[in-house]
């Protein structure tokens, strides 16, 4: 009895011991301290069309491979600027997938990559994933992981529509990313 005792109580006191060593060994790495970072960003998504930045390359046969299409897969590659003209500044690119994958066509899975290339943060990528709700104003993206400057990164992304041009097939969606650094 007085040995279970003492097992129990000191096990978790070597691990304190233990933990508090390991801090002490990194106590240069940056520790978690909830903050948030926000940055404001412009997806320029052009549907058809010769500069097209969209592509259906899948889906279920006989059916059109449209945005309401269960089973419809298409290749993204749309410029990342830094305001809601097409022509301002390009950050970088939203590279990736999206996937039609509800049954009744309102849900998109998206897994993009934004690939930054200008700015400090050439070079580095932040990993989007999750489910596009298309009928649905403000849309909410998960965001996994990062590399570069943003290796670990979590946090979440709204995307909005805030333009639509018929005549050039384009959309600008503001594109709100909030991290957790
Ligand atoms: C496609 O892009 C090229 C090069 O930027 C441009 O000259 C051309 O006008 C564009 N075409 C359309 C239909 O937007
Ligand atoms: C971004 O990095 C690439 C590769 O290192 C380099 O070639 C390019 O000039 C850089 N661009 C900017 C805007 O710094």
């Amino acid at each position: 009895m007085a040995a279970r005792v003492s097992t129990a109580f000191s096990i978790p006191m070597l691990m304190i011991l233990f933990i508090t060593l390991v801090y002490e060994a990194h106590a240069e790495f940056p520790q978690p301290t909830g903050r948030q970072t926000t940055y404001v960003f412009y997806l320029q998504d052009t549907t058809t069309g010769p500069n097209a930045t969209v592509a259906a390359v899948a889906g279920i046969k006989g059916r059109n491979w449209n945005f309401n299409t269960f089973g419809s897969m298409f290749v993204v590659d749309d410029p990342v600027t830094v305001g809601p003209s097409p022509s301002s500044a390009i950050v970088g690119r939203a590279q990736g997938m999206l996937v039609v994958s509800s049954r009744d066509g309102t849900n998109v899975n998206a897994v993009l990559s934004v690939v930054f290339s200008s700015w400090q943060y050439n070079g580095s990528t932040l990993e989007l994933q999750g489910i596009n709700r298309q009928n649905e104003n403000v849309r909410t993206l998960s965001v996994v992981s990062g590399t570069g400057q943003f290796r670990f990164a979590r946090g979440y992304a709204a995307l909005q529509t805030v333009a639509y041009d018929p005549v050039s097939a384009r959309s600008t969606v503001r594109f709100t990313i909030t991290l957790q650094i």
